[in-house]
Parts: C-alpha cells; structure tokens; sequence
C-alpha cells in the first residue's frame, strides 16, 4: 500500500512580495536608469521553489512566516493559486520584500529585505502547524533564505522522519559547515558552490576538483547549477555534466534555480532516481527562462514532458 508520505514536499523558505524592473541595461553605483515595464510578483526563493514542486504534479506545503498586513495576504494567495498548501507563521514585522531588475539580456539583480522572514524559529518549524505539515514529507526543500536555527531544524526534523533534504544554498555565505553532511543532496549554483568548497570567488576550477572540495567539505552529493552550461551531479564517485535546455530566447533568468529546485523536488517524489530528476529539472528550468517572472515562468507539467519527449 502507498504510504502518506507519498509525493509530499515541504519547503521552509521566504515568502514576499516583489516589484520587477526590465530595462536595457543594469544600473551601476550611482547610476540611474529608465525601465521599460515594472510588475508585482509573489516570491522568494522559498515560494517560489513551492510553486513549481505544485505545477509539476506533487503535493507541496510551504512552511514561512509573514507579516500582519496585505503582503501577507498577497502571498498567501498566490501559493494557494499555484496549488500549494501554505502555513504561514504571523510576525511582528513587515512581510519580506524583493526588488529585482532584468537587462536585456535576461541578467539581474535581486534585492531581499527578509523582514518576518527573518523571524522565523526552530521551534515555529518543530512545533504546531509546522510540524504537523512537515512530518509527513517525503522530501524537505530549503534554501538560504531563513535563519541558521530553522535550516538546522529541518534537518532535525529530517532525521526524525526519515525525509530527505535538498539545501539549495542560496544566496551563498553564512552556512555553518556541519549542515552540509544531513542534507541528501545540495544544490548550489557555481559560485556557491565554490564558496563552499574553500574556493576565491571566480577562480577557475576544474569539475573534478570542485566535486572532490565539495566531498571534503562534507557535501554527500551535488547538483552544481552552471546557467547556459546545464548543471553538474558530483557525488563521492566522481562528476558528470548534463547539458541546459535551450527553449527558446532567454527573456528571464530570475528564479531558473528556484524552478530548477522545485521541479527535481517533483522530480524524486515521483520516483526518479537522481539523475533523471537533474534532466527534468534542468529541462523545466530551461523553459522557464524563456517567460519573465520568477513563480508565473515555472512550465506545466505536460511542457515539460512535451520537450523531454522531443530531445530523444
Ligand atoms: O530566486 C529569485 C527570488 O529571490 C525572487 O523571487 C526574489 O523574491 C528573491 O527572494
């Protein structure tokens, strides 16, 4: 028989609102520059990654907190829109708050004031509402958008459970290394993943070595996100790449890790093993450059399929 846990993920992460800027090119210090269009979005790495575990077919909680005002309540709809459940802790601050601007080609900047988010707990995740969401995920899904406390009670909670985590630990910094050894697999993109592994920021590094830094320092396995040059799987036996999915036109590069995190999430839920889960994900994110917006550019379920079909 099927157990519960079947096809359940829950992502702790941020949850906010964002205003998105398009103009020609990024401004630099100083500099002010004009912008073609500007929308809202609900977002944060955390939401994000929640609604595409939702469109790509499995069950998703999302477990963050927010504040008392009409953010919140934009949030809260958005992730139940994109068929997530969310369980939304109330803090006495504002609901976090993301600016993010897009050049011509695709390249950004983002801006996060975490603001509630920041406030969120072990104890709000291993107690309550929380726990009671959690404890029945086949996967668990964070990133490094929430305090060291909460990342750390996760993988408390994992161990209880028997859940595996996927850390996608982004944005990079700040990560105390013990953490690294409890999560099934990690998901940095290549600077990340360099910084955890001891390298200087841009240093050129071979995919052998970065595999055998990443091992050393306690990494079980990896999945190194590498934008247009697809991504890399390195374990304790050694690293191979997988090519990007070209689409389309690259309109959008925000949140194509957040789609690549949440679609390998749907991905192993639905019994892939773990490089077939990279492959889909790799494909979903492909896609989802080719859209604006970081949560509305996650692809269906059948899109993706539809271009995994058309590759072999
Ligand atoms: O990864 C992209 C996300 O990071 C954006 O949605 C923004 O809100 C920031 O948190």
């Amino acid at each position: 028989m099927k157990d519960q846990k079947e096809n359940k993920i829950g992502i702790v992460g941020l949850t906010g609102q964002t205003v998105f800027f398009r103009t020609q090119h990024l401004p630099r210090p100083g500099e002010t520059v004009a912008c073609e269009e500007m929308f809202f979005e609900a977002g944060g790495k955390g939401h994000n990654q929640a609604a595409a575990c939702a469109k790509l077919g499995a069950k998703a909680v999302f477990v963050g907190a927010v504040g008392r005002d009409e953010n919140a309540r934009i949030c809260e709809a958005a992730l139940r829109q994109d068929g997530v459940q969310p369980c939304l802790i109330e803090k006495d601050a504002p609901t976090a708050f993301a600016a993010v601007s897009t050049d011509a080609d695709g390249e950004n900047f983002v801006q996060v004031c975490a603001g509630a988010a920041s406030q969120l707990t072990a104890g709000d995740i291993l107690h309550g509402d929380a726990r009671s969401a959690l404890q029945d995920c086949e996967v668990l899904l964070i990133q490094n958008e929430i305090p060291a406390e909460c990342i750390e009670a996760v993988l408390q909670l994992a161990e209880e459970t028997g859940a595996r985590v996927v850390f996608n630990p982004a944005p990079a910094g700040g990560i105390p290394r013990e953490i690294y050894a409890g999560c099934w697999v990690v998901t940095p993109n290549e600077e990340e993943a360099k910084c955890i592994a001891g390298f200087a920021p841009g240093q050129a590094v071979s995919d052998e070595a970065l595999c055998a830094a990443l091992c050393k320092a306690g990494v079980r396995r990896a999945v190194v996100t590498l934008g247009g040059s697809g991504v890399l799987l390195a374990d304790e036996n050694g690293c191979c790449r997988l090519p990007a999915c070209r689409a389309g036109r690259v309109v959008d590069t925000t949140g194509a890790g957040d789609t690549f995190n949440g679609a390998l999430c749907a991905a192993l839920v639905q019994g892939c093993d773990f490089r077939q889960a990279a492959q889909f994900a790799v494909t979903a994110a492909g896609i989802s450059v080719t859209r604006p917006g970081a949560a509305s550019s996650v692809p269906t379920l059948d899109e993706v399929r539809r271009h995994l079909k058309n590759r072999q």
